[in-house]
């Protein structure tokens, strides 16, 4: 399958490349950046030095594809939906654009009246343990903001059980890494100021809670810290319940939720070093690692996933997979470092 990818020089782009040079129904055909324009990638992606020759284009000299995949800043996509329409019958974006069903959520949350209010409800939102029967039948996948991704996931099988007391609040805490905010410079990554940094960047209003109150269904109350880390992500979320339960019910419904599921593991034991999930160990995995705690009528429960991958180039891999029909795992086999 003939596939480009927009934005090659980002840092999504780049594990897009990583990916998909290694996939197994997949040709890469284009790859842009504007900055970068006919210089190798490895001249920016240094790790795909001798797995590929390819230089990168221009946006302006795009062909035709078979699927397209979008990882440009926020609103680039959605300005410029109908010149990537006409080059392929597939998008799969990693930006924000389309991951919101309804439009006054773009007025509030991103302080913008959406140009193609129409296509939101083309998109799929694209966490395929959620919508996979879904992104099996769409064109138009919009990936999760990485943030999102690891607490909807977290949260989801407790959330559509009965045990939850949903007068009490939810709550939800990420210590991120700092290649969630893309390769561009600027004051706050730079090397003195982000080095050793435990940062509350987002207490409040993160634009990601608009995601999970969608498919949660339910408020939650998100802060962000950014900590010394470059890839990764911990969320740590609270959940009440209306009455206490045992721990073996909890092992049940996340279970019965990902026993199938490639790319999620319940991590919970009782010894060694790595009891619950530690994103350390998932850089460059499509994991999701969840695990949790019964504290009498409080659940704690723990998710961890690489950013760049679960959280936006492999999840967009693992949906690309399930549109095309391809084996889900394809392209996503890397089982991770250790030690590391
Ligand atoms: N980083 C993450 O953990 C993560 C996770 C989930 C989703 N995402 C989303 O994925 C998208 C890409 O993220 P990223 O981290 O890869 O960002 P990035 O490292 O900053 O890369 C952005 C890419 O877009 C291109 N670009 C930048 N400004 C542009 C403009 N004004 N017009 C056209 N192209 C432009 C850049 O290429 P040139 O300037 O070289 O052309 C570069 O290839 C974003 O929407 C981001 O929110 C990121």
């Amino acid at each position: 399958m003939r596939v480009s990818i927009v934005g090659g020089s980002g840092y999504a782009g780049g594990e897009l490349l990583r990916l998909l040079l290694q996939h197994p129904h997949v040709n890469i055909y284009q790859v842009t950046s504007e900055r970068y324009r006919g210089k190798p990638v490895y001249t920016v992606h240094p790790n795909l030095r001798k797995s590929t020759d390819m230089k990168f284009c221009s946006m302006e000299d795009l062909e035709d594809v078979d699927l397209l995949f979008t990882a440009l800043p926020h609103k680039h996509l959605m300005k410029n939906f109908d010149t990537f329409r006409d080059l392929s019958e597939r998008i799969i974006d990693l930006s924000a654009d389309f991951r919101l069903k309804n439009p006054e959520d773009y007025k509030k949350w991103y302080d913008i009246d959406h140009p193609e209010p129409e296509l939101l409800k083309e998109f799929v939102y694209g966490i395929v343990e959620i919508h996979r029967e879904e992104i099996k039948k769409t064109r138009y996948v919009s990936c999760a903001g990485c943030n999102a991704t690891v607490t909807i996931l977290s949260l989801y099988p407790i959330l559509k059980s009965s045990f939850i007391d949903t007068e009490r609040p939810i709550v939800a805490e990420a210590k991120c890494g700092s290649s969630e905010g893309g390769n561009k410079v600027s004051e706050a990554s730079h090397h003195p100021e982000r080095s050793g940094c435990v940062r509350s960047y987002r207490p409040t209003a993160h634009r990601h809670i608009a995601e999970m109150i969608q498919e949660l269904g339910h408020p939650v109350h998100f802060s962000a810290t950014s900590i010394e880390m470059v890839r990764g992500i911990l969320v740590t979320s609270h959940v009440f319940l209306k009455e206490e339960i045992k721990e073996m019910d909890i092992w049940k419904l996340y279970r019965k939720e990902y026993w199938n599921e490639p790319f999620i593991r319940i991590v919970k034991t009782k010894s060694g070093i790595y009891r619950y999930p530690e994103p350390k160990i998932l850089a460059g995995t499509n994991y999701c690692d969840i695990g949790f705690e019964v504290d009498n009528d409080r659940v704690v429960i723990v998710g961890a996933i690489d950013n760049l991958m679960k959280g936006a180039a492999g999840q967009g891999v693992h949906a690309m997979n399930v549109m095309c029909g391809f084996e889900e795992t394809a392209g996503l086999k890397f089982t991770g470092l250790h030690p590391i």
